[in-house]
């Protein structure tokens, strides 16, 4: 199962997102990346505030670089998971990945949605985007456990 995850920057949400997964997903046959639908960011390691998030969580995030999304990674993944509707849209502009297309709040226990953008808000923004992230990552290992 390839899974990608997919913002604008693909500097603070699904970076953590990638880890989060990648941490609770050790051991199985999950293959997890994440992208941005643009590339302002290309090439930059992560936000400092999602790392130090992450890390308050003991997941390491240090080596993730931003990439931007491709037609190929339509394609290549099983399941790419957008985290908000603004994304969504940018993506099916690039095509139509028919199936494989998903928010990433459909996973969440507490009710769809966006997952916010915290990029120009305060630190706690990306404390809400990490228990988000954690528990909409925990639903969706139940549907990928074999
Ligand atoms: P992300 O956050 O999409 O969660 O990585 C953002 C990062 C950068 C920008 C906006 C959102 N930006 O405008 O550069």
């Amino acid at each position: 199962m390839r899974v990608l995850f997919v913002c604008l920057g693909n500097i603070c949400r699904s970076p953590l997102a990638h880890a989060v997964l990648r941490h609770k997903a050790e051991g199985l046959d999950v293959v997890v990346d994440s992208c941005g639908t643009s590339g302002w960011h290309e090439g930059e390691p992560s936000n400092p505030m999602s790392v130090r998030t992450a890390a308050k969580h003991g997941i390491d995030m240090s080596d993730l670089r931003s990439r931007k999304l491709t037609r190929r990674d339509l394609q290549d993944f099983d399941l790419i998971i957008a985290m908000d509707s603004s994304n969504l849209r940018n993506i099916k502009k690039l095509g139509e990945p028919r199936g494989r297309l998903a928010m990433m709040r459909e996973w969440d226990p507490h009710g769809p949605g966006d997952v916010p953008d915290p990029w120009s808000g305060p630190a706690s923004g990306f404390d809400e985007v990490y228990s988000i992230v954690d528990r909409c990552c925990d639903a969706l290992l139940d549907d990928l456990r074999p």
